[in-house]
């Protein structure tokens, strides 16, 4: 039996619909009943037997640092995909982030190692891969991350989880990971993850920046993970991305497919240096979140491209052309708000 964490997110929800096409007996855990109506709503985007394909799921009410309540979620699992995390860059948030993150990972990989699981596959980010100086040279696995660079919050509790899946493995887990580029996929429009970038455009946003990261489809993350489980690679990582693109594109190919207009002015590094700082004065006296970080500020402007070749190569693999992908994403989010 296949154990999913993180069934309820963005990249669970939709491996979940990938393993139960497939037959696979799968148990997921959840936290709260709420976030289950939006898995129900993902399969929607896929089938018209949603509820039918929900009550295949074995779900068990668990949180991934409740030690007792994962023993039971454990139990009879062969194969388990790690997809649950914390998402955020608030400062204020390091403390929950590196248990979730960190301790959360590293109760998993524990867990395996006491049942057997026969393999794990655990999804990390391009975060936690370092770049160069030079931001015309590819990234790739083999380059190193910088401790002493100004990696984000995230960025260090994902790397930090990185970390207990490659301890695992020295202690006989057999693991892969997949390191995913910003994941889009639908579903999750309001929330803070990166489906709600479609909600954000839509709204109309006036400025876009230079930077460059990578981007990926939610089906092929899931596919990817799907690959390295059936196969007979294990404790690699993949850099998993589909293209390379500035944040300008992006919007604008976005923005186009919303048919919002997009953003027209370009956010030049001093801009946003006043904002972010502006934006934290505003969050001490008003006491609230923080929109933009110092670090997401720096992560916006900076161009980091990432190469796919070892995953692409390894499988003869076709990743989604982003074109394609913000396509079909857009189409879904303008259906969802009419109806
Ligand atoms: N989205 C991206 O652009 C992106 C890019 C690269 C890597 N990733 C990585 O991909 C993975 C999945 O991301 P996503 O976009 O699917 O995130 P998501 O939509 O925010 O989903 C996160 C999932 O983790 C669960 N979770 C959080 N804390 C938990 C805890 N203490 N115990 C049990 N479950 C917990 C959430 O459950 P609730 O529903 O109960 O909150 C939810 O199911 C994460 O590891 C993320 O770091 C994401």
């Amino acid at each position: 039996m296949i154990l999913v964490t993180g069934g309820t997110g963005l990249v669970g929800s939709h491996l979940l619909f990938q393993l139960l096409q497939s037959n696979a007996s799968v148990r997921a855990i959840y936290r709260t009943e709420k976030t289950l109506s939006k898995v129900k709503q993902v399969f929607s985007y896929y089938t018209d037997t949603a509820e039918i394909m929900f009550n295949k799921i074995e779900w068990i009410k668990a949180d991934i640092n409740d030690i007792p309540q994962l023993q039971s979620a454990f139990k009879d699992i062969t194969h388990v995909y790690h997809c649950a995390a914390f998402v955020s860059f608030e400062p204020s948030d390091y403390k929950l982030l590196r248990k979730i993150n960190i301790k959360g990972t590293a109760n998993i990989v524990n867990l395996c190692i006491s049942f057997n699981v026969e393999k794990l596959c655990y999804v990390s980010s391009i975060a936690t891969i370092g770049h160069h100086a030079n931001p015309e040279l590819l990234i790739n696995e083999k380059t190193e991350w910088n401790a002493d660079y100004d990696n984000s919050i995230y960025a260090i509790t994902k790397y930090g989880a990185e970390l207990e899946v490659w301890r695992a493995t020295q202690e006989g887990l057999n693991a892969v990971i997949v390191n995913p580029g910003i994941i889009l996929g639908p579903g999750y429009w309001h929330s803070k993850g990166s489906s709600s970038l479609f909600h954000r455009i839509h709204k109309g946003l006036p400025y876009y920046t230079l930077g460059i990261t990578g981007f990926i489809d939610v089906i092929d993350v899931v596919k990817s993970m799907l690959l390295l489980m059936n196969s007979n690679t294990k404790n690699e990582n993949f850099i998993v991305v589909s293209e390379n693109l500035s944040y300008k594109s992006f919007f604008t190919k976005t923005a186009n497919a919303l048919d919002v207009n997009p953003p027209k002015k370009e956010a030049k590094s001093w801009l946003i240096n006043i904002v972010w700082r502006l934006d934290w004065l505003k969050s001490m006296v008003l006491r609230q979140p923080r929109r933009l970080t110092k670090l997401t500020a720096k992560s916006i402007l900076s161009v980091k491209k990432y190469d796919n070749t070892k995953f692409k190569t390894l499988f003869d693999f076709q990743f989604i052309p982003m074109d394609t992908t913000i396509k079909n994403i857009g189409k879904m989010y303008l259906r969802d708000l009419k109806s």
